[in-house]
């Protein structure tokens, strides 16, 4: 393996599955419990706000009973040990990067532990649970929102993301399925633009492992601490 001074790492549902955080479309998934037009879009919330709220309510309070694992932690390693960039581009709204110490992580589906008002735009850290009558504590009105991007919303820090995809010369992809775009979309990016190195693990083959130079499969939580001291020895 070569040094590496860029490096993106996408991570889905499948890096925090180890933690206890039930991810979309495993048996057991989330998804199988709550159709997702009952819970994740723009009409639910207005169809059902109660219920919608709800839901992210019971989601929110998950998230300190949950723990990183070892494959958080990993990244958390390289990103500390490395010399030279390294961002992590999460579909997750867990904060499990955040708390085994990753400090570059891009939210691009939101944030549980965030809440939105749709009137004033403010953005506020939120532990607790939200209701329909909760008072912006910006603006005092009763319009706050999960800061989550639902289905038919456009993702966050696109824009940032793309030039970090466009200059990368590692990325990884780990414990996404590729049914969602635009993330299932940025390996092709990145191999359409150059010569960097790909690298998919997952528990199996996801939708797009063929588009990827390289694949372990796998628990994310197994492969990454070994993945990682090699790029690591490499530097
Ligand atoms: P999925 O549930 O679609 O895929 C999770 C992937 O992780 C699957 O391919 C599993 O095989 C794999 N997996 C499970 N356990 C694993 C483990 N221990 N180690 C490694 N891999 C494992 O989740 P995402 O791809 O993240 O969007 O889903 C993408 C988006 O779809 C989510 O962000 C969410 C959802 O709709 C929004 O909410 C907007």
């Amino acid at each position: 393996m070569q040094q590496y001074r860029n490096i993106v790492i996408l991570t889905g549902a499948g890096i925090s599955a180890e933690s206890g955080v039930a991810t979309f479309r495993d048996n057991g998934g989330l998804w199988e419990n709550h159709r997702i037009e009952e819970v994740a879009t723009p009409e639910a919330f207005a169809a059902d706000p109660v219920l919608v709220h709800n839901f992210y309510n019971m989601r929110r309070a998950q998230l300190p009973n949950v723990d990183p694992n070892p494959a958080h932690f990993a990244l958390a390693k390289l990103e500390a040990e490395l010399d030279g960039g390294c961002t992590i581009v999460t579909q997750n709204v867990d904060n499990l990067h955040e708390r085994a110490g990753s400090q570059n992580v891009i939210h691009m589906h939101g944030e549980l532990s965030k809440l939105r008002c749709n009137v004033c735009l403010t953005v506020h850290d939120w532990e607790t649970d939200c209701f329909i009558d909760t008072p912006c504590p910006a603006c005092d009105q009763n319009a706050l929102r999960p800061h989550i991007v639902w289905f038919g919303e456009m993702p966050f820090f696109m824009d940032e993301i793309y030039g970090l995809l466009r200059s990368c010369d590692l990325f990884i992809s780990i414990g996404t399925s590729g049914n969602v775009y635009p993330a299932a979309g940025f390996v092709s990016e990145v191999m359409r633009l150059g010569n960097a190195h790909t690298i998919e693990v997952n528990l199996e083959p996801s939708e797009g492992a063929s588009l990827f130079t390289e694949c372990r499969h796998g628990k994310a939580g197994d492969l990454l601490p070994d993945l990682v001291d090699e790029i690591i020895m490499r530097d």
